[in-house]
């Protein structure tokens, strides 16, 4: 990959070609790869995190500036405990074999979400692979780790209900940037395009605020077969679109 500075200028080259600035995807679809190949979900689970892989590579590749994917969602907590320690594993394994890798890639890291607070080797290593990249320049990649929207939206109601608390703030000035500036995903850019594989067709409590104005795309492919063919005909399908922002058609009468 080239430097932090070739890499903005390939962001703003891909942002005047049309290229979302900010895509979140929901990588859904694991359990039916591994069925349709006879496999155990494990299996499927671990083809994902090569999935990660390729999907990191293609935002950079195609000028993506920031990348944020779903990992594990506050409701996945209800799967079984075997399959819950299985993408623990997994997710360990990741950040200790990708996690120089990365680095080296200029990719600045980053987790939304409520972490692990039970799981002090977890939460170390989610630790360790923000304040390592912290400085990086690059691809901004963002993994919701026990992750919810509605979640975070009440966790930043509660930050400014504080701060209206102690009287540092007062409640008309809390508006909507404010309140963005309270998620977890204050700083990234906006949200323009969210992508779900495996051809469900819907949010899950992924980033419920920050889509209000994103396209989105619905690929019927498994996450374990996502690769940089089918981010480009997501982001095909996104330039086919137009964004209206509550406006009127751009060409006007
Ligand atoms: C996505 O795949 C991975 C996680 C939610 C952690 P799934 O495990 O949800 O796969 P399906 O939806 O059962 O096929
Ligand atoms: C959404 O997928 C969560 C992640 C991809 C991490 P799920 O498979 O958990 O969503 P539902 O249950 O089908 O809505
Ligand atoms: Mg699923």
């Amino acid at each position: 990959m080239p430097s932090g500075a070739a890499i903005e200028t390939d962001t703003r080259q891909a942002a005047m070609a049309g290229v979302p600035r900010h895509v979140a995807i929901i990588m859904d679809g694991n359990g039916r790869w591994a069925k349709s190949h006879g496999l155990p979900r494990f299996e499927g689970h671990r083809r994902g995190a090569e999935a990660v892989r390729r999907s990191v590579t293609a935002a950079h590749e195609l000028g993506i500036e920031a990348l944020t994917l779903y990992s594990f969602s506050s409701e996945n907590w209800s799967r079984p405990e075997t399959e819950i320690g299985e993408l623990m594993g997994l997710l360990k394994r990741f950040i200790r074999s990708d996690l120089r890798d990365l680095h080296a890639k200029n990719v600045r890291l980053r987790i939304i979400g409520e972490g692990h607070p039970t799981d002090s080797e977890v939460q170390a290593l989610l630790d360790e692979a923000q304040e390592l990249t912290r400085s990086n320049t690059g691809v901004k990649l963002t993994v919701a780790f026990n992750y919810g929207s509605r979640n975070e939206i009440a966790r930043a109601a509660q930050q400014l209900a504080r701060q209206v608390a102690d009287g540092v703030l007062r409640p008309e000035d809390i508006t909507p940037e404010r309140f963005s500036d309270a998620l977890d995903t204050a700083g990234l850019p906006p949200l323009d395009l969210v992508i779900r594989t495996s051809g469900e067709q819907r949010l899950s409590n992924f980033l419920l605020w920050q889509a209000a104005y994103a396209e989105l795309v619905f690929l019927p492919v498994f996450w374990p077969d996502f690769d940089r063919d089918w981010m480009e005909r997501a982001l095909a399908e996104y330039g086919r679109r137009e964004r209206r922002f509550g406006g009127v058609e751009a060409s006007g009468s």
